[in-house]
This record gives C-alpha cells, structure tokens and sequence, in this order.
C-alpha cells in the first residue's frame, strides 16, 4: 500500500492566477527512493510543502497512511510522520551536534538520559565522529553538517523523508554520499524517501522519478 498518495493535487498561492502545482496524481511506497526533478519555479517546492502538512491542497487531496492530510492533526503529522531537510542545512548555532539531534527527540517528551545514546546512534550511522558531535555546527563541513541534519530529521521517528534540495549546498563528492544515506535509508530501513531537486544527476540515483514542468507533474520512464 502507498504510504503517501496525491490525489488530483492543485496548489493556487493566494496572489497568483495560475495554480503552481496542477492536477497531480501519484503514489509513493516505504522502501523507495523518489526524485522529484524540474527547473526553478516548476512547483518542486509547493508540492513538498503540501506533502509536508505546511499547505493545504486548494484543490483534491493528499492522502497519508490511508487518511486524508485534511483530517489530520497537521502539527501532529509533521512532527510525528515527517522528516524534512532543506538545502539550508538549518541546524541550531548555538547547540553542539549532538544537542541538535537530541533537541527534536526531547521536544517529543523523551528523556535527555535516553535521548543521547539514540542521538549518539543516529549520528554515527551518518558517519559522524564522537569528536566532531561535540562541535558546534559552523565546525563542520557543508557535507558534515547535511549528514547531521538527516541525523536530525530521523529523531523523532518518522518514516518519511521529504528533502527539498538536499544536495543543493554541496560539491560533487558529498552529494553522492548524501544520496547514498538517503538510498540506503529507503533501501536498507524501509523508509519512504523524496527529493525534490533540479539536478538531473541527483534525479538519476532515484528508484523512481518524476518531473515537474510548469506545475505540471509526470512520471519519467
Ligand atoms: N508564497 C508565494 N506566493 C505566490 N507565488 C509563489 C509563492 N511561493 C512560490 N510561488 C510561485 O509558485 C511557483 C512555484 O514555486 P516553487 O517554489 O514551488 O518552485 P520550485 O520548483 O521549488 O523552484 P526552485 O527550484 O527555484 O526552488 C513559482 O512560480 C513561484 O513564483
Ligand atoms: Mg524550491
């Protein structure tokens, strides 16, 4: 069964005429890797962020685990079901590494005490040294920090990763590795994984791609 499944999907922002996302229809299961590709302004990011709970569909539906995303406790959804990372890798300052993961899992009411050896656990299936948990992020590569921010998003527990230009920061050599994570977090875990980006090469270590054209959203054999 589809863990998430658009249904006749249309996103009109308040001040626009056109819609940005138009009539898409898809299904996405556990297990998979998925690339959504297109140009800037193609609607990558409205449709993620409907995905995501952050916008409600103007038009159709978006369907979670068999339950429409209309029905559902949109904060409850997107801190429970979603993990999202951005382009922007988006981690505190002011926390070490380590404080960053854990600080999701404690908002969630799991105790500091239990909350470290999972956070500590989490960072080093990303490749991140005990050492470098202890650093603040700015002491971080670009690729280093992106590795803890999936870190991140995984605390809480959810099963579906939504990233929006994950790889948009980084060179060549920690994208691969950034998108073999996610690849192995989709193949070897049973995650469902979505990348939205506009680089092709990103698109093509996908399982299944899509493309974005004018807000128009097509399947790519
Ligand atoms: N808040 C907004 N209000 C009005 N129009 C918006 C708003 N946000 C985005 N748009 C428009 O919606 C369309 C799709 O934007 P979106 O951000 O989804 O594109 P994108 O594919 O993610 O682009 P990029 O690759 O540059 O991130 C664009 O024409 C954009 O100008
Ligand atoms: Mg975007």
């Amino acid at each position: 069964m589809a863990v998430l499944e658009l249904k006749n999907v249309t996103y009109t922002y308040k001040s626009a005429t056109t819609p940005a996302v138009k009539n898409a229809s898809c299904e996405f299961e556990a297990g998979k890797l998925y690339a959504v590709v297109g140009p800037s302004g193609s609607g990558k990011s409205t449709l993620l962020s409907m995905m995501a709970g952050l916008d409600l569909a103007t038009e159709g539906e978006i369907i979670f685990g068999g339950e429409s995303l209309a029905k559902l406790d949109l904060d409850c959804y997107r801190r429970e079901s979603i993990a999202m990372i951005f382009q922007a890798f988006q981690l505190f300052p002011l926390l070490t590494i380590l404080e960053n993961v854990c600080y999701p899992m404690e908002l969630c009411g799991v105790s500091p005490v239990d909350a470290k050896p999972r956070a500590e656990k989490l960072l080093e299936s990303v490749g991140i040294t005990k050492e470098q948990m202890k650093r603040f992020p700015s002491k971080l590569s670009g690729g280093e920090q992106q590795r803890v921010a999936i870190a991140r998003s995984l605390a809480a527990g959810a099963k579906t990763i939504l990233a929006d230009e994950p790889t948009g920061n980084l060179d060549v050599a920690n994208t691969e590795n950034v998108m073999e994570i996610l690849k192995k977090l989709a193949h070897d875990e049973g995650y469902l994984v979505i990348v939205v980006t506009h680089d092709l090469e990103v698109a093509q270590m996908a399982d299944v791609k899509f493309e974005m054209r004018d807000g128009v959203m097509t399947e790519k054999i």
